[in-house]
């Protein structure tokens, strides 16, 4: 059972990286195997808007995204995180979500089968960050309702989320709730 996590914050102590660890420890103790991958880590540059993909058989932008939707597509599970940066996600998984065409134009799909949604805001905005997040999920996976969980909530600071136990503790249960949904149509 492999639960992918893909974070949209390039802050490695932020409040994102910090819940989305929290979610996948909690997985992990469940058995599942569990990775992160932070986009500002690697090269995921922006479409390049030719709208030619079917085409060809790699995308024309070279950098890493090929293989991060690779593991994508292989994963049971995936998890969307992301702060908030001007009432929407960070530049870094727009990139993400518009290099995922590639996919749609290839007609392939993540064998996902349950979703979890990470937002962190300061204060406004997660509504919009929401919405984003919902079209790019039901345009691109299969996943039934009762199988995308969403965990959203506020702090600033760097790490400031450590003192939003209540926030903590849904990220906490976003772990068990995916790999639940996951053992329970085996
Ligand atoms: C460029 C930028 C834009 C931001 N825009 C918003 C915003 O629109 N609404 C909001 O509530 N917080 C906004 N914030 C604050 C972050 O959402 C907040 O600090 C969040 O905790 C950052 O998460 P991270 O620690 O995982 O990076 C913004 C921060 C940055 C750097």
């Amino acid at each position: 059972m492999k639960l992918l996590a893909i974070v949209g914050s390039p802050r490695l102590k932020g409040n994102t990286n910090y819940l989305v660890e929290q979610t996948l420890e909690e997985a992990a103790k469940l058995g599942a195997e569990t990775e992160k991958i932070v986009l500002s880590q690697y090269a995921v540059n922006p479409c390049l808007g030719h709208d030619n993909c079917a085409s060809y058989d790699t995308c024309r932008q070279k950098d890493d995204t090929g293989w991060i939707l690779d593991r994508l597509c292989q994963a049971d599970g995936v998890v969307l995180a992301t702060p908030v940066y001007y009432y929407n996600v960070s530049a870094q998984m727009k990139a993400f979500i518009d290099r995922n065409y590639f996919l749609y134009m290839h007609d392939r799909k993540s064998r996902a089968r349950t979703l979890g949604i990470i937002v962190v805001a300061e204060s406004l905005g997660i509504e919009d960050t929401l919405h984003t997040l919902r079209q790019f999920v039901d345009e691109t996976f299969e996943v039934n309702e009762d199988k995308i969980f969403t965990v959203c909530g506020y702090a600033g600071g760097s790490g400031e989320v450590k003192n939003n136990l209540p926030l903590v503790e849904e990220a906490r249960k976003l772990g068990q709730q995916m790999v639940a949904s996951l053992k329970m149509e085996s």
